[in-house]
């Protein structure tokens, strides 16, 4: 029998508070939360490109994923079909290619012109060999087909300016160069105008193959952003900020100087991101995106600072190009071709929902989000020789992309909160809001283990006009997953009535809700 102090104690440390009485019924009942909206209390658009995905070279990413030329489920091309059809569910809007660490000594020359003539190189990053058979040609006509915008980010580790450059000429240039023959005769006729290029991966990260002080990194990209501009102007430049939040690692003075250097010849600022839950501590667990708010406040915050109110016509947002829960297939073993294929559970999901949330409630800064990556590497595809199955993550991914459009809501809430460990006071529910036209979203994630929480969410400037859509994501338990042949986390569709402004509707413990609705 728990003692009147003991239980007190427990209920105070979950946000609860009353006598012994009432406490006993809140055990036992939900957890009760207001929100509300006012459609003209907008943080800012909500940029399509915010659910973007990544392939790499690296492990079954592209070789075994996407890429997997004679097998049954393979195009003439190569592509899996299976995979593709994957793609186009999730509504992808946004691919970031070659890598990654790869990308910091790829030499993209290997990679166009006759498939069996390409050479076979020593693949440092990952520990493999590279074949070059997916190459620039592979990479964007895959792209094309699935009316995806690609982003290709150029080697400044290894590679040199003129590298960099040629591939944009490679890409962009219509005709009449040495560049664009080249393209002609290995088979593409018009250019395919890639507008997003990546300034390098990670160079602030000393595992990276050409890693630089911040002040090398920012004198040498800037000379590959000055020529990659003056060969197609139209080019949208992401510089390589912070990926490296290591101990002891100030993390904000790299941003603050590779803006000093690239401020005029950028458009983003990247940030990396991956978190996970070593300590097997769920509510901490849960609690993470309070650390990834904090980190793009502080970006932001740099970079107004680097801008000084100069440019307002010119803004430099965020590119949050990759962002994951990864932390099982981690460390030195993860070399070869079967790595990093970390398998993933319900709360895992959930961490997503709460990361996708705090991306939209970010909207007016955060402008592109790439999650990492997209098939068998830290990915919501998974796939053998013989098909594919969706991992827990794929669900709120695929319930964002297709449904949080348009302008991100300012969200007000009223919700009892917990003490987490590492990331302070975090409230039970997570949510974010968008409006689309006359379609309201509202992303909640009830982060309590195991009650209930009855919302009473209210609109201040318009009523619900029929009848609300509901889509939920949740599962027996928090390390629920899903493998070949078995689905136990998924979207489950359902409705419910509101009642003019006001809408009531109860939440699952762990789980995560989109609510969408018509606004009269
Ligand atoms: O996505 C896996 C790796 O994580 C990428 O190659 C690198 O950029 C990051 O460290």
């Amino acid at each position: 029998m728990i003692s009147r102090r003991d239980f007190t104690r427990t209920a105070t440390a979950l946000g609860i508070s009353g006598t012994v009485p009432s406490l006993l019924r809140a055990q036992t009942s939900a957890l009760q939360a207001r929100i509300k909206l006012d459609t003209d209390r907008r943080i800012g658009e909500i940029d399509p490109k915010l659910y973007g995905n990544f392939a790499e070279h690296l492990g079954r990413c592209i070789e075994g994923g996407l890429f997997e030329e004679g097998s049954p489920l393979a195009d003439s091309h190569g592509y899996r079909k299976d995979v593709m059809q994957a793609i186009k569910d999730l509504d992808v809007t946004f691919l970031r290619w070659p890598g990654g660490n790869f990308s910091s000594n790829y030499n993209w020359k290997d990679g166009i012109g006759p498939r069996d003539q390409r050479p076979a190189r020593l693949e440092m990053a990952w520990g493999t060999i590279e074949s070059n058979r997916f190459g620039t040609h592979e990479f964007l006509d895959y792209t094309e087909a699935l009316g995806i915008e690609p982003y290709v980010c150029a080697n400044l580790g290894t590679g040199s300016w003129t590298d960099a450059q040629q591939w944009v000429e490679y890409c962009n240039t219509p005709s009449g160069t040495a560049m664009a023959k080249l393209r002609q005769q290995n088979g593409r006729e018009k250019p395919w105008g890639v507008k997003y290029w990546g300034l390098g991966n990670e160079m602030d990260g000393p595992w990276q193959m050409g890693h630089r002080t911040a002040e090398d990194y920012g004198k040498f990209a800037l000379e590959a952003a000055k020529l990659m501009k003056w060969t197609d102007p139209s080019v949208k430049l992401i510089a390589a900020g912070s990926s490296n939040f290591g101990a002891n690692i100030d993390w904000v003075a790299w941003n603050r100087e590779v803006l000093a250097y690239l401020k005029d010849h950028i458009e983003y600022l990247s940030l990396h991101t991956y978190v996970g839950n070593a300590a097997n501590d769920y509510y901490d667990f849960l609690s993470i995106s309070n650390q990834l708010d904090d980190r793009i406040k502080t970006a932001a915050g740099t970079i107004r600072a680097a801008l000084g109110g100069a440019r307002p016509e010119k803004p430099i947002y965020i590119a949050f190009d990759e962002y994951n829960v990864w932390y099982r297939a981690r460390g030195n073993s993860q070399r070869g071709r079967r790595i990093l294929e970390e398998h993933y559970n319900l709360e895992d999901a959930l961490v997503i929902a709460t990361m996708l949330n705090t991306f939209v409630n970010n909207a007016d800064t955060v402008k592109i989000a790439n999650m990492a990556q997209i098939v068998n590497v830290i990915a919501p595809i998974f796939t053998n020789e013989k098909g594919m199955f969706l991992q827990t993550i794929f669900h709120p991914l695929q319930l964002f992309t297709k449904n949080t459009r348009g302008a991100a809501l300012e969200t007000w809430m009223d919700c009892p909160s917990y003490e987490s460990k590492r990331f302070g006071k975090t409230a039970y529910l997570d949510v974010s809001s968008a409006i689309n036209g006359k379609t309201l979203t509202v992303n909640v994630v009830n982060r309590h283990l195991d009650k209930d929480i009855e919302i009473d969410l209210q609109l201040e400037d318009a009523t619900f006009a029929a009848t609300v859509e509901v889509a939920l994501v949740t599962g027996p338990d928090i390390k629920a997953e899903n493998d070949f042949g078995k689905t136990t986390v998924q979207t489950v569709k359902s409705s419910v009535k509101a009642n003019g402004a006001r809408l009531r509707h109860r939440v699952p413990p762990h789980s995560y809700t989109m609510l969408k609705a018509v606004l009269g």
